[in-house]
């Protein structure tokens, strides 16, 4: 029976100390500026995981000082209606941030809304001026969740240059932008995904590994390299034999754990880092509405 157990990379503990950090920013430009940053949540529908989601961004911009200006609609508005709301927040002086909640119902074009922020309050990355000038290496608002994954490596000093990487998904709010993020900071990196052959043949090599498929458990012991580090985006919600409801990732982390190096925790792994760069994006955003 295998004994080691592999170091937590503890997303809860790091994104409070990131909390504390801009707290204390924007408490100091605050007295500057005469307003607090903003950032305003879209939310369309009633998907109670986007609700818990948008929930959670609300209390902790209330926990570090950034004005919440959310607005929730019924699930039948109309693309027009909502693209008058953006253009308004996008002149609203006290908003820093804007960010569309997905996914949106299904009969609402979710990618020529989001062309609709302005790119310099897309806190959520994904506007295509953003995601071009990440592949650019330009400066420029990040992703969330892979900017979230490479704070939270960088802060246990986990090297990247020269190591593979895999990440598992191609989503355009994870898998795709991570991909790019590992390229820069010049790991080799390979994309899998649900078409991919031979995926534990992959996976088995990857000294770092992403898993941001969706598929709960998916990543099992024998699928990873002993030593690697381990990163779970994953978010399922699962109803176990007792009939209780909980969040389990892609990665089975009893199992990985006494593989990996380095795995992180479903809940309280990347999900508070998400948060935590979301409340900086808009700080940075804040900031640069300032200077200019
Ligand atoms: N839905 C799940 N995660 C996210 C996210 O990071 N941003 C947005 N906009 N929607 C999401």
């Amino acid at each position: 029976m295998e004994t080691k157990t592999a170091k937590l990379l503890d997303g809860k503990a790091y994104s409070l100390k990131i909390h504390e950090q801009l707290k204390s920013a924007i408490a100091q430009l605050e007295s500057i500026v005469g307003r607090p940053p903003g950032l305003a949540v879209l939310m369309v529908g009633d998907n109670p995981a986007s609700a818990a989601y948008v929930r959670n961004k609300e209390r902790a911009c209330e926990s570090v000082g950034i004005a919440s200006f959310n607005r929730h609609f019924p699930r039948e508005t109309s693309f027009s209606e909502l693209q008058s709301v953006i253009h308004s927040l996008n002149d609203d002086k006290r908003v820093d941030g804007i960010l569309v909640q997905l996914p949106l119902p299904p009969d609402l074009d979710s990618v020529a809304l989001l062309h609709q922020i302005a790119p310099e309050k897309d806190v959520d990355g994904l506007h295509p001026l953003n995601l071009g000038r990440l592949i650019r290496s330009e400066p420029g608002l990040r992703s969330c969740t892979p900017a979230g994954v490479m704070r939270l490596l960088q802060e246990y000093s986990i090297s990247l240059e020269g190591k593979h990487a895999v990440v598992l998904g191609r989503s355009i709010l994870v898998g795709k932008p991570m991909s790019m993020m590992l390229l820069e900071a010049n790991a080799t990196v390979t994309i899998a995904h649900s078409r991919t052959q031979n995926l534990q043949e992959i996976t088995k090599n990857a000294d770092i590994l992403i898993a941001a498929v969706g598929i709960p458990q998916l990543i099992t012991a024998q699928m990873v390299k002993k030593g690697a580090v381990v990163v779970d985006v994953g978010i399922n919600r699962i109803t176990d034999q007792n009939g209780k409801s909980r969040l389990i990732g892609d990665v089975n982390f009893e199992e990985v754990a006494t593989v990996a190096n380095f795995l992180t925790p479903v809940p309280g792994g990347i999900g508070p880092m998400t948060v935590a760069m979301l409340l900086q994006n808009t700080v940075n955003s804040y900031q640069l509405s300032v200077n200019s």
